[in-house]
């Protein structure tokens, strides 16, 4: 899959996200004085992309302005997951639920994979030849004996590691500039003095931002979109972590949120701060290296370049084209979210005025 993230793969990827960004500020133009949840466009937006990047077709979110079914359930079997996710652990009681569940729950999850599959075998008639991220799957799906089952999980895997994260990156990253004025005038100030026109802004362009990835990489700090830990297994015969003797077989996880709001990690770690990340000194105590959001090894984000290209022009489109204000109703908007493995963010409300040049 390596191949499809690759630097020449996405330069030719441009053009097919730019033209989803163009869509999603055509939108917010239409919405002028009117509440928006941006936590919904920008989910809408990174959907759509990745619907194309994995499937050769978008969703249609941005469009209609709602969410496809196939999303939708996504988010209703990602809550039912973590129920799974945790019951395994209590074998007796997991059989005698699993005797239960609710036949609409497995015909909702026969559904989702039924719908998939249709995507997928519109992709494949598409022919092999699209620089997307499904393309060196189905080059080698023959060789490496790919069933449609497992070309299948891997899309889905791709759509929501790819969409969800994202959108929930930027929506977070709003959020705390909005509640940060100083931190938005400061950004604002460098999309728009970086620029002569929109159409400079690219992705080559949005890499020489500082102050956005600052803002970026402090919003991952404080709301990773991945905030729980993913399991890994302690190979026999054991290992030493962090001084502790742990033996094989042992699940182990590092929990991303409870890292990032450690005194020990971090100062001031429930205040947003770019500058931490741009050398200013009152942060040199800060343990960056404990920084790993898309985690470390050889199962860490392949997508990482993607999500940092995306929310960079994402965000740098959006605070050139609009002067943002939170709607009141916001105001505890990262306070109030749980998490089943992702946020259940909830809506962004803001009103967006057009900048007139
Ligand atoms: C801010 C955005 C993102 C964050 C924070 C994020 C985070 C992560 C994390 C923590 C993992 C590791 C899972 C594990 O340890 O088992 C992961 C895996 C993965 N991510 Fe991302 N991700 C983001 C965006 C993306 C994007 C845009 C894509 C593009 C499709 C993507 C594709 C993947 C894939 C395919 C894997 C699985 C890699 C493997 O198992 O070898 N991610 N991501």
């Amino acid at each position: 899959m390596a191949h499809g993230f690759s630097d020449r793969s996405m330069r030719e990827q441009q053009p097919l996200i730019k033209q989803y960004v163009d869509l999603l500020m055509a939108k917010l133009r239409q919405a002028e004085g009117k509440k928006v949840d941006l936590a919904a466009w920008y989910n809408y937006t990174t959907f759509d992309v990745i619907g194309d990047l994995a499937f050769g077709e978008s969703f249609g979110c941005l469009e209609g302005g709602e969410y496809h079914p196939w999303v939708k359930a996504i988010f209703e079997l990602a809550r039912v997951g973590v129920v799974f996710q945790s019951l395994v652990h209590f074998p007796l009681i997991f059989k005698a639920l699993l005797a239960v569940i609710p036949k609409s729950l497995m015909e909702e999850r026969e559904k989702h994979y039924q719908m998939t599959l249709v995507k997928l075998k519109k992709r494949m008639e598409g022919g092999k030849d699209r620089s997307d991220l499904i393309e060196g799957l189905l080059k080698k799906a023959d060789e490496w004996g790919l069933t449609l089952q497992k070309l299948q999980a891997n899309s889905a895997i791709l759509i929501i590691g790819g969409s969800e994260t994202t959108a929930t990156l930027l929506s977070g990253v709003t959020f705390l500039l909005m509640t940060n004025p100083d931190a938005l005038k400061k950004l604002t100030a460098e999309v728009r003095g970086a620029f002569r026109s929109e159409d400079e802004i690219d992705f080559m362009s949005v890499s020489n931002l500082p102050y956005l990835l600052a803002c970026l990489d402090e919003a991952l700090r404080m709301y990773p979109p991945v905030p729980t830990g993913l399991p890994r297994v302690v190979p026999p015969p054991g290992a030493s972590i962090a001084g502790h003797y742990v033996p094989g077989g042992t699940v182990v996880a590092v929990h991303q949120w409870a890292m990032y709001h450690n005194e020990e990690n971090f100062k001031k770690p429930f205040e947003f701060h770019p500058e931490r990340w741009l050398g200013d000194p009152e942060f040199a105590s800060d343990r960056k290296d404990a920084f790993q959001p898309f985690h470390l090894g050889p199962r860490n984000c392949l997508g990482r370049n993607l999500a940092y290209i995306e929310m960079r022009l994402i965000l740098a489109r959006v605070l050139w084209n609009f002067d943002l204000r939170m709607d009141e109703d916001s105001a505890d908007w990262m306070s109030k979210q749980r998490i089943y493995n992702l946020w259940e963010k909830g809506s962004l409300n803001a009103y967006l005025t057009p900048v007139q040049r």
